[in-house]
């Protein structure tokens, strides 16, 4: 697999886990499968994802590049993403449940904040596995429930695409290439983390 470049590597302090240092979103993929044992241990960090009331509200559906369920995860994303997740090996489907398994009551907003943990877990495990995943809103919920038959109470939140990092010269000239090549990005801090009152950041 190709080394995270030295541009999509965080530019954050000494001490920050390697994997989210290392972790990016990229869009060009190399035409090979990701092993069974990677697949498993990633779903296996996703699992042990803190939720709440620990009701695990996640559910995945994945397709490799061939199968049926790749065919209709495809199928639903729109043409931006179609464009370059034609290169990638794995795709998934994410989905939550909207209500506690225990009483029926909504477990809002919290289900969809579980997901995302169980995602960043995810994420993470990946790149620990020589792998990168890139999220993606970019696709019809709407589409989803009726191909895969998504029952009431369960809602897709986002697709992922998954596999090893290739060349970015194998996306199209232009905004695709473009933004593989870009560093990355963060708003500091000092715009996010408070103290006292709101908007006044933490020093520390
Ligand atoms: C919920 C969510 C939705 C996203 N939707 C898309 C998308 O539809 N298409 C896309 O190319 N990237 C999408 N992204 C990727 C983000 O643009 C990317 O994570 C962000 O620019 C930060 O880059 P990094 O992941 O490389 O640090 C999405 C990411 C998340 C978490």
């Amino acid at each position: 697999m190709l080394q995270t470049p030295d541009y999509k590597r965080a530019a954050t302090l000494p001490g920050v886990l390697n994997e989210v240092v290392n972790r990016w979103s990229p869009r060009s993929f190399a035409d090979k499968p990701v092993e069974n044992d990677k697949l498993e241990r990633c779903f296996e960090a996703a699992r042990w994802a803190a939720s709440c009331k620990n009701e695990q509200p996640w559910r995945f559906l994945l397709g490799r590049k061939g199968d049926d369920t790749y065919a209709r995860i495809f199928e639903t994303l729109v043409e931006f993403n179609q464009n370059w997740c034609k290169l990638a090996p794995v795709l998934v489907l994410t989905v939550g449940q909207d209500f506690f398994s225990s009483n029926h009551q909504p477990n809002e907003p919290f289900y969809t904040y579980d997901v995302g943990q169980a995602a960043a877990n995810f994420a993470l495990q990946a790149y620990h596995e020589g792998l990168q995943l890139h999220q993606m809103g970019g696709f019809s919920a709407a589409k989803a429930r009726e191909l895969f038959a998504i029952p009431e109470g369960y809602h897709p939140l986002t697709t992922w695409a998954l596999g090893y990092v290739a060349e970015p010269e194998q996306l199209p000239e232009g905004y695709y290439r473009e933004q593989e090549l870009l560093a990355r990005k963060r708003k500091p801090l000092s715009e996010f983390v408070f103290n006292g009152e709101w908007g006044k950041p933490l020093t520390f």
